[in-house]
């Protein structure tokens, strides 16, 4: 197996996932107390691999170095929040805002504006300022983030079609895609839906 791609960079960007996450299941235990409900269902975390970070650096056209890795490329660091409701994905995003050692670099509302082919999700890219050095040489270094924020439903739907795109030759693609995103907005449907039921049980 090729060396990592991350280099001597690897502990602190394993440091750097480990705090963020921290954040969120601290977050996690405040709303709940605060609310009885969860903040979010569920959280997963990865570092991209090794072979998946070479991969995408030639997939860019850029060299596999750690410079690549870690600060052209933007998602070495993963986090996916999968919420119960619409507007907990919502209530995420400015939980992430109001983080004071980090900003928001780019961020992407396919919920309100769902790709053509259905997907919905709430993307952000983070940028983190830390006490560990970065590959750019910066004492107080730089580290990416990028983070999927979704539904339970919104994710269901994700994984489905991401098996998709790794099939080859399916009959009747065509019918399959078209059916994808009928249920995609038929879910973003049941979500609204959802939502309302909860606001009116809150009411009650
Ligand atoms: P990168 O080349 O990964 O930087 O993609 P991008 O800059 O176009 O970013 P975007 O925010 O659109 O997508 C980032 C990630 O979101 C992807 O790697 C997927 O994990 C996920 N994603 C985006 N679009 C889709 C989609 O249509 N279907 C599924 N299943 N996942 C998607
Ligand atoms: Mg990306």
């Amino acid at each position: 197996m090729a060396e990592s791609i991350y280099g001597v960079y690897e502990e602190n960007l394993i440091k750097i996932k480990e705090n963020l996450e921290k954040r969120f299941e601290e977050y996690q235990q405040v709303i709940y107390k605060k609310t009885g409900d969860k903040a979010f269902e569920h959280m997963a975390v990865r570092i991209k691999s090794n072979e998946s970070m070479r991969e995408k650096c030639t997939r860019k056209g850029l060299p596999q170095t750690a410079e690549s890795a870690l600060s052209k490329i933007k998602d070495a660091i993963g986090f996916r929040i999968i919420c119960p409701f619409v507007e907990d994905v919502f209530a995420i995003v400015e939980y992430i805002r109001s983080f004071d050692d980090s900003e928001i670099i780019a961020e992407k509302d396919y919920i309100r504006h769902a790709k053509p082919n259905g997907y919905r999700s709430y993307h952000i890219i983070l940028a983190v300022h830390t006490d560990y050095p970065d590959v750019l040489g910066n004492e107080q270094g730089i580290y990416y983030a990028e983070f999927q924020i979704r539904t339970i439903a919104m994710d269901t739907w994700a994984a489905l079609e991401h098996k998709l795109k790794y099939k080859k030759n399916i009959p009747n693609e065509a019918l399959l895609v078209a059916e994808l995103k009928k249920v995609a907005d038929e879910l973003a449907s049941c979500d609204l839906s959802l939502q309302t039921i909860r606001e009116l049980i809150e009411q009650a």
